[in-house]
């Protein structure tokens, strides 16, 4: 049996009060959840104070997006090494909104995904289609090609030290969820494609779905076999939304 995980991805949100009562609210919201893993992306100003909260907690924090390069002349950027200086397990690599708005290219999520893993942190993979590949019946080919660049720069074992996460852009902060199924037939199709090339990495690696996950639809998209927890927007800035979500991955 995977572990279930639930991920909040607070994208450009928050504020230090607003913060430290959300977290705490987490936090005692979540207390004595054993067996599933919890954790919040964070934008990169508040790494040291979710560190500050949360170390000694069950609950994990990571970042939102990082460099491809170690170190240098790039202002502006975050390296892998500065995540890990404040504590981050996880950071989100590829998320549609990079890829969108910032030009970020499957080559260059690939070598975000190395960076990440170089420097000991988790990467969350984002992949998913848009509402026009969708409806061109290209999904399964697009998520595909996300998937492959990774494996073809880093090898397929590598998945193993990796969380997946099929975010379907047209479910994206739109309200307009995947149904169970739906992303059930995606996330069977990325597994089975993973156990091709090893079915033991297949087996045991996460693949959360995101897109519009909320208090009221989780456990249901929660309950499919290889649905194996959530990236989770706009719910996770409202810590009852996010604790039900987070139960709702216990059950
Ligand atoms: P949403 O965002 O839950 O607000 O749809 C999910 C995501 O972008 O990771």
């Amino acid at each position: 049996m995977r572990p279930k995980l639930v991920a909040g991805n607070w994208k450009m949100h928050g504020g230090t009060i607003q913060n430290r009562e959300l977290l705490a609210a987490i936090v005692a919201g979540t207390e004595g959840l054993s067996g599933i893993g919890l954790t919040v992306c964070v934008p990169y100003p508040y790494l040291s104070q979710a560190q500050s909260v949360l170390q000694h907690t069950a609950v994990s924090w990571g970042a939102q997006n990082l460099s491809q390069h170690d170190k240098g002349a790039y202002t502006g950027e975050v390296s892998a090494a500065m995540l890990t200086d404040f504590g981050c397990r996880y950071v989100i690599v590829g998320h549609s909104e990079r890829r969108a708005l910032y030009g970020e290219d499957n080559h260059t999520v690939a070598l975000k995904f190395k960076a990440a893993q170089t420097a000991g942190l988790i990467p969350v993979l984002c992949i998913g289609e848009t509402l026009d590949q969708r409806a061109a019946a290209v999904t399964e080919q697009v998520v595909a090609e996300q998937l492959d660049t990774v494996i073809d720069l880093m090898g397929i074992d590598a998945l193993a030290e990796s969380v997946l996460a099929y975010e379907p852009v047209w479910a994206i902060g739109t309200g307009k969820t995947a149904t169970p199924q739906q992303a059930q037939d995606v996330h069977g199709f990325i597994r089975s494609r993973i156990a091709a090339n090893s079915r033991g990495v297949a087996n045991e690696l996460q693949i959360l779905y995101g897109g519009s996950v909320k208090a009221n639809n989780a456990a249901e998209l929660f309950a499919m076999p290889d649905i194996d927890g959530g990236l989770i927007g706009g719910a996770s800035l409202v810590a009852d939304e996010f604790i039900t979500i987070c139960r709702a991955a216990k059950n």
